[in-house]
């Protein structure tokens, strides 16, 4: 008998390495260490041996069933552990690989000028405000002082909208009403705004484009105040000295009313390409703000007075990257975008 345990313990220790799965080593130990298995099996023979072999044989057989219990329990571990290895060879993920760069979006050339500009007035005190880009067709004209019959209020300039007296901004002036009547003096602020026109478009010209309003209001405010305030931004924006120049210009609400040019940062004055051989680049309209335009603000020109700005931000961009086609700007193409 101790010979058939012996040989079953063999048999039994060959087969546990070739279990697969945990069903195989529970279904294998059952048919050897279960009630019916292979070991009762030749266990049943011990009530015929005489007493001294019954003993011997129990002591072997207990020890052979606690090693073929540790044999089944360290397959099981082996299984176990076979399949952590397995799902760590198919799921590792090295986190410390470098991972493929994903180009990275940015700011449109255009807001980044303007944030630059914001910047600078931002140091000289201003306030910076948006515009809106539907207003009503009092605040972009009437409250500026543009009357019934000037031709900015052409149907071929303006979007007029259906309904109540609405238009899209042509003009981030429309915010000087509501600035003036929102505000007291003393007033410092820019209003950046997306306005519209009903133009064609071609290099130079957009129906869609960008302007920076100026206000300024307090008392004994002059056109000296006006020149520090561009010249200081020109500057810090092209990142060298400029000089400014005014010559006389019309608009409906300022007096006097003035065009802006400032020195090209490019040739120091010289003449070049760029200023087209002038020396001075053409940048906006401004002017010390029309008494009617401060009264239908509520304010009284005879304590306040103050200067007002305009410029196009397209423009502006345009010349600081040399940008030769304004339709660039609303292409959305990357190959153009990438390059600022
Ligand atoms: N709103 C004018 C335009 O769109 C620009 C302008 C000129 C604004 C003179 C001003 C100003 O505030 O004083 O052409």
């Amino acid at each position: 008998m101790i010979e058939t345990l012996k040989h079953l313990e063999q048999e039994a220790l060959a087969q546990i390495p070739n279990l697969k799965t945990e069903q195989e080593v529970y279904d294998f130990r059952n048919s050897v260490l279960g009630k019916n298995g292979s070991l009762t099996a030749v266990l049943k023979g011990i009530k015929d041996l005489s007493p001294e072999e019954k003993q011997s044989v129990g002591k072997i057989s207990n020890e052979l069933r606690d090693r073929l219990s540790a044999a089944f329990e360290a397959r099981l571990t082996g299984i176990a552990s076979e399949r952590v290895a397995e799902r760590v060879k198919i799921e590792f993920e090295d986190v410390t690989v470098p991972y493929p760069e994903k180009p990275l979006g940015k700011a449109h050339p255009i807001t980044r000028a303007l944030f630059e500009v914001e910047d600078s007035f931002k140091r000289m005190g201003f306030e910076v405000l948006e515009s809106k880009e539907v207003t009503t067709e009092y605040l972009n004209f009437d409250a500026v002082n543009v009357p019934a019959s000037h031709p900015a209020r052409d149907m071929q300039d303006t979007f007029w909208l259906e309904g109540k007296g609405n238009v899209l901004s042509t003009q981030t002036s429309s915010m000087q009403n509501v600035i003036l009547k929102s505000k007291s003096p003393p007033i410092r602020v820019i209003i950046p705004g997306r306005v519209f026109r009903n133009e064609d478009i071609d290099a130079t010209h957009e129906n869609t484009f960008y302007q920076v309003e100026g206000i300024v209001v307090d008392k004994g405010i002059s056109m000296a105040n006006l020149k520090y305030a561009i010249r200081t931004m020109l500057s810090d924006l092209f990142g060298r000295e400029v000089s400014i120049r005014l010559r006389p210009g019309y608009f409906p609400f300022v007096e006097p009313g003035v065009e802006v040019d400032f020195s090209c940062p490019f040739c120091s004055g010289e003449g070049c390409r760029i200023c087209k051989k002038s020396g001075w680049i053409e940048f906006m309209g401004a002017g010390l703000i029309h008494p009617n335009v401060l009264r239908e603000g509520g304010l009284d020109p005879d304590a306040y007075s103050g200067f007002a700005f305009g410029f196009g931000l397209n423009r502006l961009v345009m010349i600081k990257y040399g940008i030769t086609d304004m339709r660039h700007f609303q292409n959305a193409d990357v190959r153009f975008l990438s390059q600022f």
